[in-house]
């Protein structure tokens, strides 16, 4: 998948000759220019660039001008806790993901969703995460490899593609489970790691396309998070799951269980 790649790399101004090197090994990987920097700040190098993919001592970020995304376990961090201490984690009630599964997350985004399945699935499991926008898949796939999930977690693996593409070509049955979060239709935050996620994430809403495409790939269920409800939600299969939280779950049934009896 191509997309238009108007980017810079950099590092932090008192970045060591290392992550210097990083950097500029990164810059020529992904055919970017690279900004030897020192005293510039990051507007100036932004210049007429969209974004600027910055490496320092604790990883890569990515900036337009003063605002600034990092990998981050965010809200992965206390449910992975909660995991630990055997508590319920809504994500994995919802799609009843188990030990050895295989989880396809349709919208990587940041990552949580998927190293919370990631680590409900364990080493022998599975999870793969699409992600369209090509900024942010770079950001997270280098976190991800930073991030040491742990002996009873899988790795989840980034893919840079269009997820109802790689629905599409997937074979039938060949996920246990499917998430797709897509983009809050109401901004949730204002802060500036927000404000770098809203500008380049996919802004596609749910349509019962995709729900379908992603009922034919899952063998148990397809995991809906939203923060709104659609008139064709149930036409489609989708069913509230109660959560007591902010975040609206919803999960429909595999295509094949709708067609048991049905020649
Ligand atoms: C709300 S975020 C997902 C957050 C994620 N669940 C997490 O826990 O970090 C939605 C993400 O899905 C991506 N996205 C939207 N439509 C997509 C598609 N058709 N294929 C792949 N990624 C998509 C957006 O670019 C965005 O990064």
């Amino acid at each position: 998948m191509e997309q238009d790649r108007n980017f810079v790399v950099t590092t932090s101004r008192r970045a060591s000759s290392d992550i210097r090197a990083q950097a500029r090994q990164k810059a020529s990987d992904w055919k970017l220019p690279y900004f030897d920097r020192h005293d510039e700040t990051l507007v100036d190098v932004t210049g007429t660039f969209e974004a600027v993919f910055v490496y320092d001592h604790d990883g890569l970020g990515l900036s337009i001008g003063e605002s600034n995304l990092k990998f981050n376990l965010g809200t992965a961090a206390l449910r992975l806790q909660a995991i630990s201490r055997g508590e319920p984690v809504t994500l994995i009630r919802v799609g009843e993901i188990q030990a050895n599964d295989r989880v396809l997350d349709a919208t990587l985004g940041l990552g949580h969703d998927s190293i919370v399945a990631a680590r409900a699935v364990g080493p022998k499991g599975s999870v793969v995460g699409i992600e369209s926008s090509w900024p942010l898949f770079t950001l997270i796939s280098e976190g991800l490899t930073q991030y040491d999930s742990g002996d009873e977690s899988s790795d989840v693996q980034p893919v840079f593609d269009d997820s109802r593409s790689y629905l599409a070509n997937a074979d039938a049955d060949s996920f246990d489970v499917v998430i797709l979060d897509p983009m809050f239709s109401i901004p949730k935050r204002s802060d500036g790691s927000f404000e770098v996620l809203r500008k380049f994430a996919s802004p596609a809403g749910l349509d019962p396309d995709w729900i379908q495409m992603a009922r034919r790939v899952a063998k148990r269920w397809v995991v809906v998070k939203t923060d709104y409800e659609k008139d064709w939600f149930s036409s489609e299969g989708l069913e509230r799951v109660p959560s007591g939280g902010s975040v609206n779950w919803f999960r429909a049934p595999v295509l094949s269980e709708l067609s048991v009896g049905v020649e």
